[in-house]
C-alpha cells in the first residue's frame, strides 16, 4: 500500500536550531525509507557537529529564560504541547507507521503514551520541593533547593521514535532545562513533528532543538565533548551507552541510560495459563519484538511446558504480518535488513544447536525487512537467544522444574531491565519478585509501561528512571543554601 506523506504540515524535513528550520551547513541530505515496502518517503537533513555545537549555544542562551519561568508557566506550554499531539495523533501515528513500520495501531498508542509523559510532566513541574534540614550548629538554617540541571543532550532510538523523546524533552522542559535532541537517523520525522507542534505551544526558541544526522559519531561527539551540555540522555543499546558514558567522563556530565534488556518471562506450573499466554504474547510481540523489554526469554515450569508451546504457537499463527498502514496488519517489518539479518542469525544459530522450530524461523515473504514469528521450544541456557537480546518476532522457550533454577537462569545475564513472572502463589510473588535483579517486575502483567511507573534497569541495562514521580530527578540538582549567623 503506497502512502503520502508528502501534504502533511507536519512533515518537516529540516533541523531545528534556536527556533529555525534549517538545512545542513552541507546542504546534505539523508533518505529516509518505510521497511515495509523499501520505498523513500523522504529526504531530511544531514546535519554534523557544526550545527550540534550551534544547537547547543542556542539551548545555552534559551536556559536563562526558560528557567526563570514561573513552573506554572512551564506547565501551561506543557499543557498545550500535549493537547496539540493528541489533537493531531492520528497523522503523527501515520508518520510514525511510515518510517518505523509498526502496525498503525500500535502507532496512534505510542502517540498517546508519549503524550501521557507531557502531561503527567505538565503536572510534576508544579511539584518540585525544597527540603528545610535542621541545624547541626547554633544559628544556622540549611535550606535544600532543587534547581535545572542546565542544558540536556537527548539521543533517541528508532523503535518507539515519538515517545522515547517525549519522555525525555517533557521532565527536562518541566524541570527548567532546555535541550537538543538527536532522533535516530532511521526515524527523524516522528521528532520533527512532535518539535513543530511543540513550538506551536510556545515553547520558545531554543528551548527544543533537533539535529538530525546520519553521522551519529559527529553529533554524539560533540554533545558529551561540550561543557555546555551539563547531561546526556540516552536510550539505546548497552555498547553505546558505554561509550557515551566514557565519552561524558571528561567533562563529568549527568547521564540516564536506558540501554538493553534481556527480558526473562517465567511461568510456573500455577499460573493461570489464559493470563500467561495473553502476557507473553503482548510482551514478546510488541512492535515486532522490538522493544528493549520485550519477553527476550520464556522460561515455563515443566508441568505446563507442552501445553504452553502449543497453545502459544496456536495464538502466534493467527498473526497478520505486513504493512503497517494496512488495517488488518497486526505485526509490521523490522526496521531494516540488517535487523533481519541479525534475527536470522540468532535463530540458526539456535536450531543448529538442538532448538526445534514449532512455527517460522524464516525471512518473511512481505519484504526484505520481515522476518516470520518464530516459537523456538527445547531451547537451552547454552544458546545464543539466551545471552543475546533478539530484538525481533522470535520466542525460545526454555523448561525449568524449581522456583531457584527459574531464579538462577532468570539473573544469568549482565542486563536487569524488564523481567515477567506468572504465577497464583503469594509466597512465590514475593519471593521472586524480590530475588529479581531487575529494575521492574511484572507480576501477572506484561504492559507495565506508563507514565506514572519509573523506567529503568540496573546492571548493564542502565542507570536512572524515566517516568514517575522520580522522573524529574534526572533533570534537577540539589543545591544547599547555607544560612549562617543567625
Ligand atoms: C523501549 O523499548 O526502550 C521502551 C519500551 C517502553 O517504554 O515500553
Amino acid at each position: 500500500m503506497a502512502f503520502s506523506i508528502q501534504n502533511s504540515e507536519l512533515l518537516v524535513t529540516k533541523g531545528l536550531i534556536d527556533g529555525q528550520w534549517v538545512d545542513a551547513d552541507s546542504k546534505g541530505t539523508v533518505a529516509v525509507f518505510n521497511p515495509a515496502t523499501g520505498e523513500e518517503l523522504v529526504q531530511v537533513v544531514d546535519m554534523g557537529e557544526a550545527e550540534t555545537r550551534r544547537a547547543i549555544e542556542a539551548a545555552n542562551k534559551a536556559f536563562p529564560l526558560w528557567s526563570g519561568k514561573t513552573a506554572k508557566e512551564r506547565s501551561d506550554i506543557l499543557e498545550k504541547w500535549f493537547d496539540l499531539i493528541m489533537a493531531n495523533q492520528d497523522e503523527l501515528a501515520a508518520i510514525l507507521t511510515a518510517e518505523q513500520g509498526k502496525p498503525l495501531f500500535e502507532a496512534k498508542g505510542e502517540i498517546a503514551y508519549g503524550a501521557s509523559y507531557v502531561k503527567w510532566f505538565a503536572e510534576e513541574a508544579r511539584r518540585v520541593y525544597g527540603d528545610i534540614i535542621p541545624a547541626a550548629q547554633q544559628g544556622r538554617r540549611n535550606l535544600v533547593i532543587k534547581q535545572p540541571i542546565g542544558v540536556v543532550a537527548a539521543i533517541t532510538p528508532w523503535n518507539f521514535p515519538s515517545a522515547m523523546l517525549a519522555r525525555k524533552i517533557a521532565p527536562a522542559l518541566a524541570a527548567g532545562c532546555t535541550i537538543v535532541c538527536k532522533p535516530a537517523t532511521e526515524t527523524p520525522l516522528s521528532a520533527l513533528s512532535i518539535a513543530l507542534l511543540a513550538e506551536q505551544a510556545g515553547v520558545p526558541a531554543g528551548v527544543i532543538n533537533v539535529v538530525v544526522g546520519s553521522s551519529s559519531r559527529a553529533i554524539g561527539g560533540e554533545m558529551t565533548a561540550n561543557p555546555l551540555v551539563r547531561k546526556l540522555t540516552f536510550t539505546g543499546s548497552t555498547p553505546v551507552g558505554k561509550l557515551l558514558m566514557k565519552q561524558c567522563a571528561d567533562t563529568v556530565k549527568r547521564t540516564s541510560m536506558e540501554l538493553g534488556g534481556n527480558a526473562p518471562i517465567i511461568i510456573f506450573d500455577d499460573a493461570d495459563l489464559d493470563q500467561a499466554i495473553n502476557g507473553a504474547l503482548i510482551s514478546k510481540f510488541r512492535n515486532s519484538g522490538q522493544t528493549c523489554i520485550c519477553s527476550n526469554r520464556v522460561m515455563v515450569q515443566a508441568g505446563i511446558y507442552d501445553r504452553f508451546v502449543e497453545r502459544l504457537a496456536a495464538e502466534v499463527s493467527q498473526f497478520k504480518v505486513g504493512n503497517g498502514l494496512e488495517e488488518s496488519t497486526t505485526h509490521g517489518p523490522l526496521v531494516n535488513e540488517k535487523a533481519v539479518n541479525g534475527v536470522a542469525e540468532l535463530v540458526d544459530s539456535a536450531v543448529a544447536d538442538g532448538a526445534r522450530v514449532v512455527l517460522g524461523g524464516a525471512r518473511g515473504e512481505q519484504g526484505a525487512c520481515f522476518y516470520q514469528p518464530t516459537i523456538l521450544a527445547d531451547a537451552k541456557p547454552s544458546m545464543r537467544v539466551f545471552k543475546e537480546e533478539i530484538f525481533g518476532p522470535v520466542a525460545p522457550i526454555f523448561k525449568f522444574e524449581t522456583d531457584e533454577e527459574a531464579i538462577a537462569m532468570a539473573n544469568d545475564t549482565e542486563f536487569g531491565l524488564a523481567s515477567y513472572i506468572y504465577t497464583n502463589n503469594l509466597k512465590r510473588i514475593w519471593n521472586v519478585s524480590e530475588a529479581l535483579e531487575y529494575g521492574m517486575v511484572g507480576v501477572n502483567e506484561t504492559a507495565i509501561s506508563s507514565e506514572v511507573i519509573p523506567f529503568g534497569g540496573v546492571k548493564e541495562s542502565g542507570q536512572g528512571r524515566e517516568g514517575s514521580k522520580y522522573g524529574l530527578d534526572d533533570y534537577l540538582e540539589t543545591k544547599l543554601i547555607c544560612l549562617g549567623g543567625l
